[in-house]
């Protein structure tokens, strides 16, 4: 790929698919057993959050057990060796990104290991289970929950993201279903500022149409194939 200096990646559960982290939309429907409805929205949350905060604690117990794969390896291999702009923006909760050395780094949806105080919005480096009415060491009340940013609430970082989005030269969407809103738009975004746009994934996703070219398969492949064309 030529005249290419300012990258956006957008990485979705499918990339830690191959590291043996269930995505979301499976077949049934159904995250680890769950409905979404049912642990990832403030509704839930406020209705049931023993629930809800077991669910993150079992999630984030899960990482320990789980590596970077190729992806997530020839994605930082890419933030180490590129010399203009990149951003890899995830969906995903997971520590792959970090863990396999990546910086460059955006969690629009939050971040299993953190915990954040929905009284001062406080976010804290969290690594053990988080039992509710946990006390912010912050403002010293009881309401730290999962940093994570359920339906209904707005992603972290929107502006930096559409920053990224305007200076790209090329977007590349890596195993996502393209359900999910304002992600599921960055590839519109980005063709309309004039970046070149390709989706890597296991099948078209919603959106297939807006890509200039979808390449299908594991990320594992398609993801160190790629880099190894951008790095020449
Ligand atoms: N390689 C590439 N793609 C894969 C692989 C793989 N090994 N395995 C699965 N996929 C693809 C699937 O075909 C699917 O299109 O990854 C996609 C995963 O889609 P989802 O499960 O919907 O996950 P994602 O798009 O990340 O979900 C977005 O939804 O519930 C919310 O906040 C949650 O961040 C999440 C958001």
């Amino acid at each position: 790929m030529t005249d290419i200096d300012n990258i956006v990646i957008l990485t979705g559960a499918g990339i830690s698919a191959e590291s043996g982290l269930a995505t979301f939309r499976g077949p049934d429907g159904l995250w680890e057993g769950h409905r979404v409805e049912d642990v990832c929205t403030p509704e839930a949350l406020a209705r049931d959050p023993v629930l809800v905060h077991r669910f993150y604690d079992e999630r984030r117990a899960t990482l320990g057990a789980v590596a970077p794969n190729a992806a997530h390896q020839a994605l930082a291999a890419l933030d180490r060796a590129w010399g203009g702009d990149l951003l890899i923006v995830t969906q995903n909760v997971d520590d792959l990104h970090e863990r396999a050395g990546a910086t460059r780094l955006i969690h629009m949806h939050g971040e299993l290991k953190s915990a954040l105080c929905a009284a001062c919005g406080k976010a804290v480096a969290w690594s053990d289970p988080l039992p509710p009415a946990s006390v912010c060491d912050g403002c010293a009340r009881p309401a730290l929950r999962p940093d994570i940013v359920f339906f209904g609430e707005m992603p972290y970082h929107m502006d930096r993201i559409e920053a990224a989005l305007q200076q790209a030269d090329l977007f590349v969407s890596v195993g996502t279903s393209g359900a999910v809103y304002p992600a599921a738009g960055f590839v519109q975004s980005a063709r309309h500022y004039g970046a070149r746009t390709l989706e890597l994934n296991l099948e078209p996703s919603a959106g297939s149409v807006y890509f200039d070219e979808s390449r299908l398969g594991p990320a594992s492949l398609l993801v160190p194939a790629l880099v190894q064309d951008l790095l020449g």
